[in-house]
């Protein structure tokens, strides 16, 4: 049985899709500081397959210690976290508190129990503003904000951890900029409150919540002057869990991969592809630069691609017609 950490939220509760699809049972932990429990019915409904879900803190390690007594969990990917850069800025010790503290407990869990098989969701943060793109994965790392420094910090402990004991498999995943949604339009990303990242927001625009995009600063070194990142398919990213799963059970060692397409788009590149998916003008305005934003990013697929056997499928015009056919059902 594999346990799935953060399994309700975005990525997680499209990651167990894949999982179930694949064959692999299935446990979710989840406290649902960020994500609905309904998602676990959605997860079923779609799958047709049952998952088990323990509604817990993974910082309680009593809770922690009963899923491993109740089950054999042979592998756990682990998605749990904080995730939001600017909130981590004002009350960083909730970030370092949750992030830290929980991979802690889960690593000293499945020490406990001789399950030492783990992918971690790692980010693009962790490269910080790289001097060149595409990025590959022995760039060197840095941060700016207490959450990507949870990143790197839990990096490290997982690192540390196979050097005392190699016989942990490790994959550290560091994903670009997931966006989309299932094809089903039952599972997607709904922050609470006014989106920080750029494909939601549009999608509130699109859906008549929110006025105009704000496009952070127009007078980047890019193709039109707007930030450039590397969008990936929720689901794709999915199924690249699905291989360094695999990846994870045929070796030891600490592996790192980037998962992203590899190409870079703009705001405004995005922007008109939304308006393509939802078939209206969507307004928006040139504001200042965010503070913290790099001018471009997007991946070096190589790595991932030779080592894992997984590459990215769908298209920027699939991103935003799933990402439209979700918020049309859910907002
Ligand atoms: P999400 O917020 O939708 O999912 C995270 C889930 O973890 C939520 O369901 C939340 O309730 C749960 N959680 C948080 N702390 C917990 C705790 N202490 N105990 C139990 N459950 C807890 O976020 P997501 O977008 O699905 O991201 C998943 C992971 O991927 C996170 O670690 C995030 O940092 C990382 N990541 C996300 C992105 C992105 O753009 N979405 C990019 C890079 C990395
Ligand atoms: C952000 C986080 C990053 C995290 C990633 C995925 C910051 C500084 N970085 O990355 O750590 O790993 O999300 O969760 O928050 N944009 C607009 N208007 C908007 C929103 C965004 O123009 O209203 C632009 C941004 O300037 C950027 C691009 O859209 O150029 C993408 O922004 P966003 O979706 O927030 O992702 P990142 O900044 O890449």
């Amino acid at each position: 049985m594999i346990l799935v950490t953060g399994g309700a939220g975005f990525i997680g509760s499209h990651t167990c899709v894949e999982l179930l699809d694949a064959g692999y049972e299935v446990a979710i932990i989840d406290n649902l500081c960020n994500s609905q429990r309904d998602s676990i019915d959605k997860i079923k409904q779609i799958t047709g397959k049952d998952v088990k879900f323990y509604e817990e803190d993974l910082v309680n390690k009593e809770a922690v210690e009963k899923i491993f007594e109740e089950n054999k969990i042979d592998a756990v990917i682990h998605f749990a976290g904080l995730k939001a850069v600017g909130e981590s800025v004002q009350i960083p010790l909730r970030y370092y508190h949750n992030n830290i503290l929980s991979t802690l407990v889960l690593c000293e869990t499945m020490a406990k129990y001789g399950c030492k098989k783990l992918v971690f969701s790692s980010s693009a943060t962790v490269y910080g503003n790289p001097h060149t793109v595409p990025i590959k994965e022995d760039f060197p790392r840095s941060t700016t904000n207490p959450y990507g420094s949870t990143k790197l910090m839990i990096e490290d402990i997982l690192t540390d951890l196979h050097v005392s004991d190699n016989e942990w498999s490790i994959v550290l995943l560091r994903y670009f900029n997931p966006i989309g949604a299932h094809a089903s339009g039952l599972i997607g990303e709904n922050p609470n409150g006014i989106p920080n990242n750029l494909v939601p927001y549009i999608a509130q625009v699109a859906i008549g919540k929110l006025d105009h995009l704000n496009v952070f600063g127009d007078d980047y070194p890019t193709k039109d002057g707007t930030g450039v990142r590397d969008y990936i398919h929720v689901v794709d990213l999915s199924k690249g869990h699905v291989k360094a799963l695999e990846k994870a059970n045929s070796c030891t060692g600490v592996n790192t991969y980037n998962l992203g397409t590899g190409t870079g788009y703009s705001v405004l590149e995005i922007l008109h592809a939304y308006e393509k998916a939802c078939g209206k003008t969507l307004k928006y305005e040139i504001a200042p630069r965010r503070a913290g934003d790099i001018p471009e990013c997007y991946a070096d697929t190589e790595k991932s691609f030779t080592e894992l056997g997984w590459k990215a499928e769908l298209d920027i015009a699939q991103m935003c017609a799933d990402s439209w056919r979700f918020t049309q059902n859910n907002l």
